[in-house]
């Protein structure tokens, strides 16, 4: 653990309860330092973004630190779930699955874990594959959070989607980054994707977190 953001930024007991009890999979550990990084940068006054929202642990984080700056929480998923959530697979729920359709749905779970922390208001929901919403997405962010699928093709999209959007000394944070092979479907390439951001000259590293690393851009381009 090397955290060099700023771990003052807690958040409240309720919050944290929030965030405890919601389906997901973020750590507490990683989760205070993702909201400690979320509340620097929302400080700029530009939008969050989070690509991976599943069923909102993550987010609720985001939406309390945008709540707090008076800015907004940006969230991007289709719902139906990564490779390593469906039937069959280690990380798959049961209780995800709409009947009806016969696939994955976290969004209604989304809403109601929301709901249940009071910050439906601050958060927009984005409801699709990544690159074609990044594709239609126009505006600078303060703060970029990738926590998406988890092979080549996705973390690669993700990371030419939404990094060119992060604004001069907004956060980059890359979740499951692994310098050494961690299970078949983490892999290593949020580990890439980190070490290509690293390489580009664009961003630098402020801290790491277990998996997490918080970027700060620092030059053009990504
Ligand atoms: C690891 S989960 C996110 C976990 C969440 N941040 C949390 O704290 O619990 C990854 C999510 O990314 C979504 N996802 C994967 N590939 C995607 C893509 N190309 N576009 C949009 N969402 C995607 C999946 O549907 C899944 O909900």
């Amino acid at each position: 653990m090397n955290g060099m953001t700023t771990t003052s930024h807690r958040p409240a007991p309720e919050i944290l309860a929030a965030f405890e009890s919601a389906k997901g999979f973020m750590p507490l550990g990683e989760g205070l330092a993702l909201y400690a990084a979320a509340v620097e940068a929302a400080a700029l006054g530009l939008p969050l973004l989070e690509v991976g929202t599943y069923c909102g642990r993550s987010t609720i984080l985001l939406a309390d630190a945008a709540r707090a700056a008076e800015v907004t929480a940006l969230t991007v998923d289709h719902h139906r779930g990564s490779e390593e959530q469906q039937p069959g697979w280690d990380f798959h729920d049961p209780e995800t699955v709409d009947p009806v359709v016969g696939a994955m749905d976290t969004l209604p779970t989304f809403r109601r874990t929301l709901h249940a922390a009071g910050l439906e208001d601050h958060v927009v929901a984005l409801v699709g594959k990544s690159p074609r919403v990044a594709q239609v997405w126009g505006g600078p962010l303060g703060f970029v959070f990738i926590d998406g699928g988890h092979t080549d093709e996705h973390a690669t999209a993700d990371y030419e989607g939404w990094a060119p959007h992060v604004a001069d000394g907004g956060l980059l944070l890359i979740h499951d980054v692994f310098p050494v092979k961690h299970d078949e479907w983490t892999g290593q390439a949020p580990y890439r994707v980190y070490r290509r951001a690293l390489a580009s000259g664009a961003f630098t590293e402020v801290s790491a977190h277990d998996s997490l690393r918080v970027l700060r851009r620092t030059g053009a381009g990504i």
